[in-house]
């Protein structure tokens, strides 16, 4: 499935941040939990085949790769810019648990080796239990900014032993945190969608309608490519798989400004499983798109446009407006000159 060679280059040059159309300024979302948004972020790993065989012979390997701490290639431009490969070392919390060390080093760009040649490259997070026990983890931390409400979506798969949890998640502490965690243990195709806590810390009785075991249809298991998607907004979670609304609550949804991770970590305790040694699995992502208010971007736009993110992928459109043309004010005449009849056709019907 997985090609055996790991390219770890540069996420520099590699990675496209896309540009959305420059006349969106909110950014909107459709399910039972539409929202808008004043932020559009898309990260697209799919077609980096070219871009690493051009950076592999231009790059000396031994600058490109890391053997270890930190990779000057996770923390250059613009990946750098919006995320953190961490390093971390997390203690055992307990006698029955392991511990982690979670390294940049064991995320990389890896080649897919599946018949479409479009879809040739992904993100891959790593995971392995090594012979003195420390169990190595992979985690992405986005730094552009800390989020208020968000809608965060993803095409992703894993593989490899069991014993490990891949995260797609929004985190300000244990007990403000909403989750898509996919077990590498387990049914086939079951994945967990929580807000935390979900047990009362001090009864351990699990507390209802916080966590929620969904099975994807047995065609699609989580080794397949599948899109998830985890919307926050006020008062109300709601997980999307492929489409398609799959769980949602009103309990333990979070209310203060959070981080949004993804990751792939096992602790050896009952929730993640236990790996043996030499034990790995992966987490591989196509695309991470991240809808999201923040604090620090209140700032009241006097034009603005509405765009679409759900039709697609990565590219808003402008919404169809209820009130035919009515973006046709005179700020935005001078962009009609010379398209009016193209533009008039495609979005004031
Ligand atoms: C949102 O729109 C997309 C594109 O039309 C569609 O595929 C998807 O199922 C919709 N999702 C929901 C929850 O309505
Ligand atoms: C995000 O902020 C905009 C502008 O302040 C607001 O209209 C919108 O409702 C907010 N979205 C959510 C999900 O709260
Ligand atoms: C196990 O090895 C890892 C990687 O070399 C190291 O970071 C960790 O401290 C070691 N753990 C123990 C208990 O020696
Ligand atoms: C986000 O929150 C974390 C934890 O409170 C903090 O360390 C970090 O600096 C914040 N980042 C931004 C961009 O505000
Ligand atoms: C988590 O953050 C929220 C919001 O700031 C706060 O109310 C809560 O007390 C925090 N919980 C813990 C365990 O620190
Ligand atoms: C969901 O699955 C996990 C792990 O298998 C289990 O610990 C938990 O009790 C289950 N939760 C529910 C609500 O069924
Ligand atoms: C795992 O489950 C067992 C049996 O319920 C329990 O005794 C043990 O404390 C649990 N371990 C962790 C790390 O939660």
């Amino acid at each position: 499935m997985h090609a055996s060679a790991k390219l770890l280059f540069a996420f520099t040059v590699l990675f496209s941040v896309s540009k959305v159309a420059a006349e969106c300024t909110r950014f909107s979302t459709n399910g039972s939990t539409a929202a808008t948004y004043q932020f559009h972020r898309f990260y697209d790993f799919r077609n980096l085949h070219e871009s690493l065989s051009r950076i592999a012979t231009s790059t000396s390997l031994n600058d490109a790769i890391p053997n270890s701490a930190s990779s000057k290639i996770i923390s250059a431009a613009p990946w750098g810019s919006g995320w953190n490969a961490r390093k971390w070392f997390r203690p055992a919390p307990r006698k029955d648990t392991v511990d982690m060390q979670y390294t940049p080093s064991s995320i990389s760009i890896s080649e897919v080796s599946e018949p479409s040649q479009e879809d040739s490259t992904c993100l891959s997070l790593h995971t392995t239990r090594l012979p003195n026990g420390t169990q190595l983890a992979s985690e992405l931390q986005f730094t552009e900014y800390n989020v208020t409400y968000a809608s965060i979506r993803m095409s992703a798969r894993i593989h490899g032993v069991s014993g490990a949890i891949a995260g797609f998640f929004t985190y300000r502490n244990d007990t403000a945190e909403s989750d898509i965690e996919l077990p590498t243990g387990g049914a086939a195709n079951s994945v967990h969608f929580s807000n935390q806590p979900t047990t009362n810390p001090s009864t351990d009785a699990p507390i209802q309608g916080s966590t929620f075991n969904v099975s994807l249809s047995a065609d699609q298991p989580t080794s397949t490519w599948n899109n998830y998607r985890l919307d926050w907004v006020k008062g109300r979670s709601a997980w999307y798989v492929n489409g398609v609304q799959s769980a949602d609550t009103e309990v333990n949804v979070p209310d203060a400004e959070s981080m949004i991770i993804l990751n792939l970590w096992s602790n050896g305790g009952n929730f993640s499983g236990r790996m043996d040694t030499g034990g790995e699995a992966w987490f591989d992502i196509q695309w991470v798109e991240l809808l999201f208010n923040a604090t620090a971007g209140s700032e009241v736009q006097y034009d603005e446009t509405a765009c679409s993110v759900e039709s697609s992928l990565g590219s808003p459109v402008p919404n169809a407006s209820p009130a035919p043309c009515w973006w046709l004010s005179a700020s935005r005449f001078w962009w009609m000159i010379g398209m009016a009849s193209v533009a008039s056709l495609t979005v004031c019907v």
